[in-house]
């Protein structure tokens, strides 16, 4: 069967983005024929923005119960918690030596921190942490552990996907065997980047976030004030590039999507067309948002479930791919 693996980082609460560009598409592939699936939470990576105990553990259990609201059956896929699997932190140290340095100089988050630092008249890497820099090591340690042949992500993810099998491919060669299967990045084309609300991608880093679960009043507020143009009703309306749009697209089918780019170019207002998108998304979202309430209720079972998926896996795949791997690069076997 193929291998399927995502994660995402406990460093907020889960938004509109996570869950077309990850969440969604995880699930329905974990659904298909022949595939066996990992769905974790990156509470590991979390440390690196965010350095709030409280905040960590209040963000690991909300996206661990998004997960579940949104269908996960943690019976048939395995879904766990980074940090609960130890093995993956000591594959970052034996995949650190073997990644080029140079390829982590050119790492989209690491390059943006010296470009901000430039445009400030800052030293390159003022503030950076080395743990912002290896961000990409650790990343392929979630993905080679479980020999994973397919990562659903959205687009900004592609280059940490090239990365991990950068690094895998490096050590398989170093090593001199096929120790690491080689990932490949899967990139839902129809909505690989939902804008936020000022068309930039929706991300925690530029506030512009749609919390996933926001109560059904906020969630239209923040729906009402995604920007657009000035164009009054009756004038045509850009469907391209209109980040109204596209959200409505990542929820409607075709048809509708079809219907809503034809009442564009009839010149639809921004009030109406606001009215419509809140209406799509709220129509698939407001059963989810039931579940999750239910979930978050019940802090101790989701723990139960995330500690019971790593004690399996470390069992059935972690612990003795660590014990190949020690013998292969020449350290001690530990059992
Ligand atoms: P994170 O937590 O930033 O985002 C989780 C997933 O959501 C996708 N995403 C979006 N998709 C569409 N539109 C958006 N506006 C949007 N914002 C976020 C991301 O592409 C991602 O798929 N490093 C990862 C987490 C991670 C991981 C992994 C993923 C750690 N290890 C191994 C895959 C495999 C991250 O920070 O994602």
């Amino acid at each position: 069967p193929a291998r399927i693996l995502t994660g995402i980082t406990t460093s907020g609460t889960p938004h509109l983005g996570n869950y077309v560009g990850a969440i969604r598409p995880a699930i329905a592939a974990s659904r298909a024929p022949n595939t066996d699936s990992f769905y974790f939470l990156a509470d590991l990576h979390s440390l690196i923005k965010a350095q709030d105990p409280a905040r960590t553990q209040r963000s690991t259990l909300e996206i661990a119960a998004t997960w579940l609201a949104a269908g996960l059956q943690p019976d048939k896929v395995w879904f766990y918690r980074q940090s609960d699997i130890p093995e993956i932190t000591e594959l970052t140290w034996l995949l650190t030596c073997v990644a080029g340095k140079g390829i982590l100089n050119r790492a989209h988050a690491y390059k943006a921190a010296v470009d901000r630092n430039r445009a400030d008249g800052e030293d390159d890497d003022a503030g950076v942490t080395a743990g912002l820099f290896m961000y990409p090591v650790l990343m392929a340690a979630d993905i080679l552990i479980f020999n994973a042949d397919k990562v659903p992500v959205g687009r900004d993810q592609v280059q940490h996907i090239e990365m991990a099998r950068d690094f895998g491919q490096r050590f398989n060669h170093v090593y001199g065997r096929d120790y690491f299967t080689l990932p490949e990045a899967v990139v839902d084309d129809n909505v690989a980047t939902l804008p936020g609300l000022d068309g930039r991608k929706m991300s925690k880093s530029y506030g512009n976030t749609i919390p996933l679960f926001a109560p059904t009043g906020e969630l239209k507020k923040l729906v009402f004030s995604i920007l657009t143009d000035s164009r009054a009703p009756g004038e045509p309306k850009d469907a391209e590039g209109s980040p109204l749009f596209q959200l409505y697209q990542a929820f409607a089918s075709k048809e509708e999507t079809a219907a809503f780019a034809q009442a564009y170019a009839d010149g639809i207002g921004w009030g109406d067309a606001k009215q419509q998108v809140f209406a799509r998304v709220e129509r698939e979202i407001a059963p989810m948002r039931e579940r999750y309430l239910a979930l978050v209720a019940r802090p101790g079972d989701i723990e139960d479930t995330l500690r019971d998926g790593a004690r399996r896996l470390r069992e059935e795949y972690a612990t003795p791919l660590l014990a190949q791997l020690r013998e292969a690069v020449g350290l001690r076997d530990l059992s």
